[in-house]
């Protein structure tokens, strides 16, 4: 493992990470796809500690691939499903988090679909002064941090598979397509690809990408306002010096010469008013397929966090390409990051 100091006891957003922290976090990442790789995929760090796997929404890849990870550290593992829990009859979010505490806990790994549970939960951990680490898998609109985190890996492992790091994305034209406005996952990557000193293209229908929200967004990163630009025409020419994020109401100016597209899940539970007039509309303005991939750089790949839709923001045959599709290996890169996760927080000495 790399000898670094982590001083960071929950994780909850990346909107505060630092350059050391994702560089601790890929090359700790690198090492756990060493151990992956081996006959014997498992080592002894995290023995005797007790991950809890708290899923109060729906989840397969992010709570297989947590519960996987803590496993191949050696970890005991429990899982909580809402549905089949006590919850059913009445119990509270942080009844049932104190029932893990008193099993003896150690890392609490977190799923909610409100924003900011993993946040109360971790408040309530420090409250009563135990020293439970709290892990968002992912909260309401608000913040994925794991899944950004694994996409950074895979893209920055296919650029430097030796030595994954934040730099290399400097430069880089990444567009980030689809539900931006429900979106965890596109605000922890906006985070991550914002530090790293990408070019981020955001690109959705103006209903799945107000104003507002990149306004929202400005606050949050405090990012300066001539850093935002927003382009509702195919070809738009930047006037500042250094635009780091950028806004579109149409495909084609996110894809040109774009090196990376994230493409994102309709996420239909989220949307309460008809935000969209149809799915065949959606997928022929926004959809991204192999036709419209030839906007982008000749090398181009295509990342979905999954669930997907297929046939809507992504057309299947796209999906399954390998030559473009970097979907399956995001889901290998997760147990390794999320080894990296576990490891750094279950050893960090706050
Ligand atoms: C995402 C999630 O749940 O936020 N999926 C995931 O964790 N792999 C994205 C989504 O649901 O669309």
């Amino acid at each position: 493992m790399p000898t670094t100091t982590w001083n960071r006891h929950h994780i909850l957003s990346l909107a505060d990470f630092t350059a050391a922290e994702y560089n601790t976090v890929l090359q700790t990442a690198a090492s756990f796809q060493e151990v992956l790789s081996r006959r014997t995929k498992k080592v002894p760090t995290l023995q005797g500690q007790v991950v809890a796997n708290l899923f109060f929404e729906s989840s397969t890849r992010t709570r297989s691939s947590f519960e996987l990870a803590a496993k191949r550290l050696s970890a005991d593992t429990l899982n909580f499903a809402a549905a089949t829990s006590s919850m059913t009859k009445g119990e509270t979010i942080l009844d049932t988090a104190k029932t893990y505490l008193a099993m003896g806990t150690d890392i609490m790994v977190v799923r909610h679909r409100e924003a900011g549970v993993p946040n109360a939960i971790a408040a309530e951990m420090d409250r009563l002064g135990v020293k439970v680490s709290v892990l968002n898998a992912g909260d309401g609109q608000h913040e994925h941090p794991s899944q950004a985190l694994l996409d950074l890996f895979t893209i920055t492992t296919l650029i430097d598979p030796a030595s994954p790091r934040l730099e290399l994305l400097k430069g880089k034209k990444i567009a980030i397509v689809g539900d931006i406005l429900h979106s965890r996952v596109a605000r922890s990557n906006i985070w991550s690809l914002i530090a790293s000193g990408a070019e981020v293209h955001l690109a959705a229908p103006p209903t799945l990408l107000p104003k507002l929200f990149a306004e929202y967004i400005l606050e949050e990163a405090g990012v300066k306002n001539q850093q935002f630009i927003i382009s509702s025409s195919p070809t738009h020419h930047s006037p500042l010096p250094t635009p780091q994020l950028f806004l579109h109401w149409q495909l084609e100016p996110a894809l040109q010469n774009a090196d990376f597209v994230m493409t994102l899940r309709l996420q239909k539970e989220r949307m309460t008013d008809h935000l969209l007039p149809s799915l065949r509309e959606y997928h022929q303005l926004f959809g991204i397929t192999r036709t419209k991939l030839q906007l982008c750089k000749p090398n181009v790949k295509v990342l979905h966090p999954g669930p997907v839709n297929r046939g809507v923001e992504i057309s299947s045959e796209l999906m399954d390409d390998p030559e473009f599709s970097l979907i399956q290996s995001q889901v290998t890169s997760g147990v390794a990051v999320r080894m990296a996760l576990l490891y750094l927080i279950g050893s960090s000495k706050v």
